[in-house]
C-alpha cells in the first residue's frame, strides 16, 4: 500500500512549498553552481565513442575518460541533468516499469561531480544541505547507507543522522559500477521513508515503494578491468546521481512518479485518447498499461532525437522491443490504430524547453514511431491469435511452458520480441523455454552464415610478428623487402596495397620480384602484416627487395568515390537533418553506396539538392586535409563524424574537406583535392530495411559509361516510338478494311429490305459510325451486287449533320442521275450536294427530318 507521508511534523512544508518539476531541476543546478560547479549539458543518450554501452546509463558516462585519466576538462567540479536509458546491460529496469511507480526506462539523473577535487565530506554535506535546507525534506524521513567497510562515510553521516538511520550494505547495494568494465567505487545512498509512522528502517533496499532510494553518492576509486580485477585510480573522485522523477514525487508529496507534473500530462493524454480513467488501484491493468506507455514514449522520443532508430540489431532492436511492448499495451487499452506517436507532442510540451533536441526532431520522432507502430500492428492481431493457438496445445498446457520453437515462430513470423512473448506468457501464467528459443535463433544464424558467400580466405601464417608498413596514403608503388612467402602468398615490410576497411575495397595490382611479375588479386590483414595473394606461386625470395604497385587507374577511381562518400554524407545531413547517421557503405572503382537512417523516401527535389551541394564542393576545389589526433579529442568535437560500427585505435585519422563542411574519422584513401572527383551523380535511391535508405552514386570516371548508357536508352526509346507509330498506322488501315468489309456484308441485308417503285428497286438506310468514304464504299458494293434497275440512298449522321450517298445502276443513270437525286434529297434536309450520275454525295442540316426522307425517298427525290 502507498501512504501519504505528510505527517503533522512536516505538513507545513508541503503547504508552503510547492515547486514544479522545472523549478526543482533548476534549483538543483543553481545549488551546485553556488558551490562552484560548472553546469554542463546532458550528453546524448547514444554514447559517443564508447563501445561498452548501448545507451547512456548514468550521468558519469560523459566523464569516464576523466576518471580513467585519458581525458581532461578545464574544470574540477561539474553538475547537470543527464538523459539516461536503462534497458540493457548492467543497469536494466525494464521489467519494473509500469508495474511499480518509480522505475523508468528513460529518466533524468541529476548529478554533481568532483574530479580529484572534493571528496566524501563535501559530497555528503552538500547533499544534506540541498535536501534538508533548500528543499526542506523532513530530516526524520531520511536514511543513509554506506558500503560495509566504509567507516569514513559512516563517521561523516553521524554528524547528520542518528546511527539508527545509517545502515551498512555489501557490494550489491553499495558498490557502484558503470558496466562490466570501467570506473567504479563504494557508494553511499540516501533513502526516503514514506511510511506514516516512520517505520521504514527495515524497508531500506528491500524493493518497497514506501522507502525509496533518492540519491546515490559514489566515491570513484577504481577501474574494473575486463579481467575482473580492480585497478586503483590515482585520484579519488565523486560521482552522484539522483533520480529526477523520484525527487519530484517526494518534493511534490506524490506517492507515484506518474502523479507528478513530469508524467501527468502524458497520462492524461493517454486517458483522454482511450476514454478510460487512470485507475487508483496500483494493480489495475489499465494503470499498468498507461504507465508503461507514458514511460516508453519518453524513451523512444529521446532516443530518436539523439539519432538511434528502431531496427533489427543492437541498439535499434532494443528500441524496437520497447516500441512493440508499448504497442501491445496500447492494444490492451483498446487502441486498434497507431497512438504512441500522438503522445510525442505532449512529451515535447513537458520537456522541450529543457531538451530542445526534441523540438528540433519532432517530425522525425513522430514519423518513425508512427511507421513502426503501423508495421507492427499489421501482424499484431495474427500474432496474438497464434499465441492463443500455441497455449491451447495440449503439451504446452500440460507443461505451462511455451516451446522454444513456438516463441521463435512468434519472433520470426509475427515480429514478437522474446521479451514480449515472455510478458504475455507471464500474464497467462505460462513460462517460455528461453534456451530452446536461443537455440532456434542460433540455428537460423548458422543457416544464413552458410548461405552467405564465403569471402574470408583461410590463411596460414607461421607467426604474427611480421609488420607491414602501409605506404599507400602517399605512394601507389613502393619497394619492400620480402619477409615471408608461401605458395601464392607474400608479406613485404612495406606496401601501398590497401586492405578492405571502412567500406573501401582492397587494392589489386602487381608485385615484381627479380624481374618476374606476379598479379595480386587480393590483400588481407593478419595482425600487423598485410598478406598479398597472387594467382601464381611465388619463387622463394626471402630478403629480396620487391616492387609492389597497385592498379593505379582503379585506385584513383576508388579514391574519388571514397572522397565523394564524405561529401554526400554531409550533404545528406544538411538536406535531410542532423538525425542522419551512416549505417554502412561500399566504395569500389565503379560506384559508391551509402546506407543511412532515414524514415522516408527521398524526393526528387532532395536528391537534386544533394547532388548540387556535392558538385558545388567539387567545383570549389577544396584541398583535402588529413590530420591525426587522439580519439577522445576527436570524440569531443561534434563536427567530426564517427561511424559507431567502426573500431578506432587511440590515435585516429581525421579527413577534412573544408573544416566548416565535412570532417570524418577515416582510414581510407582520398583524393588530394575535391576537384579531382570531377562530378557526382546519384544513380539510385531505395529502402533496404525499415528506416534505412540506400543511395548509390558515381563520380567522373563512370560518367562516360553512364551517359552512353543513357544515350542508348534514349535512342532505344526513340526507335521504339517510331516503330510504334508505324505499327499504329498499319493497324488503323487494317481496321478500316475490316470495317468496310463488315459494311459491305450488311449490304445483303439491305437488298433484302428493298422497296419497289415503278418496277425499280429502291433501297434506303441509315448507318451508324461511318465516314463519308465508307458510305461511298457501301454504295459501290450496292452497285456491284445489283447490276441494274436499282437506286440506293445510304446515310449517316456525323457531328450533327447528315451525310448521304446516292447510287444509281448504269441502266437508270440517265433517267435518274444520282447527282440530281441526292441534290433533291439534300434540299429536303436544308442542304445541298451533287456528283456523278452513278454515284453522288451530299449533306444536310436537319437531322430530325432524316427518317422522313428515308421513308419517303421516292416521293421526295424521284418524282
Ligand atoms: N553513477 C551513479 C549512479 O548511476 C551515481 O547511480
Amino acid at each position: 500500500m502507498l501512504h501519504n507521508y505528510a505527517t503533522n511534523s512536516s505538513l507545513w512544508f508541503y503547504i508552503e512549498f510547492k515547486m514544479t518539476a522545472k523549478e526543482i531541476r533548476q534549483s538543483f543546478l543553481d545549488f551546485f553552481k553556488s558551490k562552484n560547479h560548472k553546469i554542463v549539458p546532458s550528453s546524448p543518450v547514444v554514447p559517443q565513442g564508447d563501445p561498452t554501452l548501448l545507451f547512456t546509463n548514468a550521468g558519469m558516462n560523459q566523464f569516464k575518460d576523466v576518471f580513467l585519466e585519458i581525458g581532461e576538462r578545464d574544470y574540477k567540479r561539474a553538475a547537470d541533468t543527464q538523459k539516461c536509458i536503462r534497458v540493457s546491460g548492467k543497469h536494466n529496469d525494464l521489467e519494473e516499469v509500469g508495474v511499480d511507480t518509480y522505475h523508468h526506462t528513460f529518466f533524468e539523473m541529476l548529478g554533481n561531480w568532483s574530479f580529484g577535487d572534493y571528496y566524501k565530506e563535501e559530497a555528503i554535506a552538500w547533499a544534506w544541505e540541498l535536501l534538508t535546507d533548500v528543499w526542506r525534506l523532513p530530516k526524520e524521513r531520511l536514511y543513509a547507507t554506506v558500503y560495509t567497510t566504509d567507516d569514513e562515510a559512516y563517521e561523516i553521516w553521524k554528524k547528520y543522522l542518528p546511527e539508527s538511520r545509517i545502515q551498512r550494505f555489501a557490494e550489491k547495494d553499495n558498490f557502484w559500477e558503470m558496466g562490466e568494465t570501467g570506473p567504479c567505487g563504494p557508494c553511499s545512498e540516501i533513502h526516503f521513508d514514506r511510511t506514516p509512522d516512520l517505520s521504514g528502517a527495515k524497508l531500506v533496499n528491500a524493493g518497497s515503494p514506501d522507502v525509496i532510494e533518492i540519491w546515490n553518492l559514489v566515491f570513484i576509486q577504481y577501474n574494473r578491468l575486463s579481467s575482473g580485477e580492480l585497478e586503483p585510480l590515482r585520484a579519488k573522485h565523486v560521482d552522484t546521481g539522483m533520480g529526477f522523477e523520484r525527487i519530484v514525487s517526494v518534493i511534490q508529496n506524490k506517492n507515484s512518479n506518474y502523479d507528478t507534473d513530469v508524467f501527468s500530462p502524458i497520462i492524461n493524454k493517454i486517458s483522454n485518447l482511450c476514454e478510460k480513467q487512470y485507475p487508483n488501484d496500483l494493480n489495475h491493468p489499465d494503470g499498468i498499461a498507461m504507465r508503461v506507455i507514458a514511460d516508453h514514449i519518453r524513451t523512444l522520443s529521446f532516443a530518436i532525437a539523439d539519432g538511434a532508430f528502431p531496427g533489427n540489431e543492437g541498439r535499434g532492436y532494443v528500441l524496437r522491443r520497447i516500441l512493440r511492448r508499448g504497442c501491445r499495451y496500447a492494444r490492451n487499452l483498446g487502441f486498434m490504430e497507431p497512438i504512441l506517436y500522438k503522445l510525442v507532442d505532449t512529451v515535447i510540451d513537458t520537456l522541450g524547453d529543457t531538451f530542445p533536441e526534441l523540438i528540433a526532431n519532432k517530425e522525425v520522432i513522430q514519423k518513425i514511431i508512427f511507421g513502426e507502430e503501423e508495421s507492427f500492428l499489421a501482424t499484431l492481431d495474427r500474432g496474438l491469435a497464434k499465441f492463443e493457438d500455441i497455449i491451447s496445445k495440449s503439451d504446452t498446457q500440460q507443461n505451462k511452458t511455451i516451446k522454444g520453437e513456438d516463441a521463435f515462430l512468434l519472433y520470426d513470423t509475427f515480429g514478437f520480441p522474446l521479451d514480449l512473448t515472455q510478458l504475455i506468457a507471464r500474464e497467462r501464467n505460462f513460462a517460455v523455454d528461453q534456451i530452446g528459443f536461443d537455440k532456434q535463433m542460433q540455428e537460423q544464424k548458422n543457416r544464413s552464415r552458410k548461405n552467405r558467400k564465403e569471402t574470408s580466405i583461410e590463411i596460414h601464417i607461421p607467426s604474427t610478428e611480421f609488420h607491414t608498413e602501409f605506404t599507400g596514403y602517399n605512394e601507389l608503388s613502393s619497394e619492400g623487402k620480402v619477409l615471408w612467402v608461401e605458395d601464392n602468398k607474400i608479406i613485404l615490410d612495406r606496401t601501398p596495397f590497401y586492405v578492405e576497411s571502412g567500406g573501401q575495397v582492397s587494392d589489386t595490382g602487381e608485385i615484381v620480384i627479380a624481374g618476374t611479375k606476379y598479379k595480386i588479386a587480393d590483400v588481407v590483414k593478419s595482425g600487423n602484416a598485410r598478406i598479398h595473394i597472387s594467382e601464381e606461386t611465388f619463387e622463394p625470395s626471402l630478403g629480396v627487395i620487391a616492387l609492389a604497385s597497385v592498379d593505379k587507374i582503379k585506385r584513383r577511381k576508388i579514391m574519388k568515390n571514397h572522397s565523394a562518400t564524405h561529401l554526400v554524407h554531409q550533404a545528406l545531413f544538411n538536406v535531410l537533418g542532423s538525425h542522419i547517421k551512416q549505417a554502412g557503405s561500399l566504395v569500389n572503382e565503379e560506384y559508391l553506396r551509402f546506407d543511412f537512417n532515414h524514415f522516408e523516401k527521398l524526393s526528387k527535389e532532395q536528391i537534386k539538392l544533394i547532388e548540387e551541394i556535392v558538385n558545388q564542393k567539387i567545383i570549389e576545389e577544396i584541398e583535402v586535409q588529413i590530420t591525426e589526433m587522439k580519439l577522445d579529442e576527436a570524440a569531443k568535437n561534434p563536427k567530426i563524424k564517427m561511424f559507431f560500427g567502426d573500431k578506432y585505435g587511440d590515435i585516429v585519422r581525421v579527413v577534412t574537406m573544408d573544416k566548416n563542411y565535412s570532417s570524418e574519422l577515416c582510414g581510407g584513401t582520398h583524393v588530394r583535392n575535391t576537384g579531382d572527383i570531377g562530378f557526382f551523380k546519384i544513380t539510385s535511391e531505395s529502402a533496404i530495411a525499415a528506416g534505412v535508405r540506400r543511395i548509390e552514386a558515381i563520380t567522373a570516371p563512370a560518367l562516360q559509361f553512364y551517359i552512353e548508357n543513357l544515350q542508348y536508352l534514349v535512342n532505344q526509346k526513340i526507335s521504339e516510338k517510331d516503330e510504334l507509330i508505324e505499327k499504329l498506322k498499319s493497324l488503323e488501315k487494317q481496321l478500316e478494311k475490316v470495317k468496310i468489309q463488315e459494311l459491305q456484308n450488311s449490304v445483303d441485308d439491305l437488298i433484302k429490305n428493298s422497296r419497289d417503285y415503278k418496277g425499280i428497286k429502291v433501297l434506303t438506310m441509315k448507318l451508324d459510325n461511318v465516314s463519308i468514304d465508307e458510305l461511298r464504299a457501301v454504295g459501290d458494293e450496292i452497285r456491284n451486287k445489283l447490276a441494274k434497275n436499282s437506286i440506293g440512298l445510304i446515310s449517316t449522321v456525323v457531328e450533327d449533320k447528315v451525310q448521304m450517298c446516292c447510287v444509281v445502276t448504269d441502266d437508270l443513270k440517265n433517267l435518274y442521275p444520282a447527282g440530281k437525286v441526292v441534290g433533291r434529297a439534300a434540299q429536303f434536309l436544308g442542304g445541298g450536294g451533287g456528283g456523278k450520275p452513278h454515284l453522288a454525295t451530299a449533306g444536310g442540316k436537319e437531322v430530325s427530318k432524316l427518317q422522313e426522307l428515308l421513308d419517303n425517298f421516292e416521293k421526295i427525290a424521284l418524282e
